[in-house]
């Protein structure tokens, strides 16, 4: 893929990411009419060009631009680092509600957290894209975090993820542990803030 390629590739996927960009920012002043916003902090990125190419030659690609938009879901990602669970399934009810997104893939690691301890929500919506003579869906993948789970997976990130460790059993075992640990605290906070909301 040349430079060129690139970038004409990913201007419609930067377009994607603006307007989901605009809509959760929208979603945050209103959610709750006021009470206290949802996000606590809102990152968007486009798959740099290499991360591309590594990608589709691990799916046996040849690396070009119609494989890239044809089997990648995440050339545009959205992360909203959130303050409760609660607010995490608010906005992606709020999101599913938009009738002219298309939800392509949903995986819960909230619910189910992957055997490592990561936890998280990562959905794909197709977003619709409207030029001068066309309109195009573009798939944006928004991953949805707490800050105690964006904590671990930024250091997991770090430490261990897609790289060969030569203890992995026990380093799998502690980071399992520490999932657990943030989990537990995440809960209380969650719990102080339903507690004095009723007051
Ligand atoms: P990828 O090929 O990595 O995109 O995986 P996938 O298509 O099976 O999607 P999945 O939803 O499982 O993961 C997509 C993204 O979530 C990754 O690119 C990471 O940003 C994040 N992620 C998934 N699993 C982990 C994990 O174990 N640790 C960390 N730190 N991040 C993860
Ligand atoms: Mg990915």
């Amino acid at each position: 893929m040349t430079n060129e390629q690139y970038y004409s590739l990913i201007q419609p996927y930067k377009d994607a990411n603006q307007i989901l960009m605009t809509r959760l920012e929208m979603l945050n002043h209103n959610l709750y009419n006021q009470e206290a916003d949802p996000i606590h902090m809102i990152q968007d990125r486009i798959k740099e060009k290499k991360s591309i190419e590594d990608k589709l030659k691990r799916l046996n690609s040849k690396g070009g631009v119609e494989d890239a938009r044809a089997m990648l879901a995440d050339i545009a990602g959205i992360r909203i680092i959130c303050y409760f669970v609660s607010d995490i399934h608010n906005l992606v009810s709020a999101l599913k509600k938009q009738s002219d997104l298309v939800l392509i893939k949903e995986k819960d690691y909230i619910t189910t957290p992957k055997p490592n301890g990561y936890r998280s929500y990562h959905v794909v919506f197709g977003v619709p894209v409207y030029y001068m003579k066309k309109k195009e869906y573009y798939p944006v993948e928004v991953q949805l975090r707490t800050m105690s789970m964006d904590f671990w997976a930024s250091m997991e990130h770090r430490i261990c993820y897609k790289k060969t460790r030569d203890n992995p059993t026990e380093l799998k075992k502690a980071f399992c542990q520490y999932s657990e640990v943030l989990h537990g605290i995440e809960d209380s906070f969650e719990a102080y803030s339903e507690m004095y909301a009723q007051k």
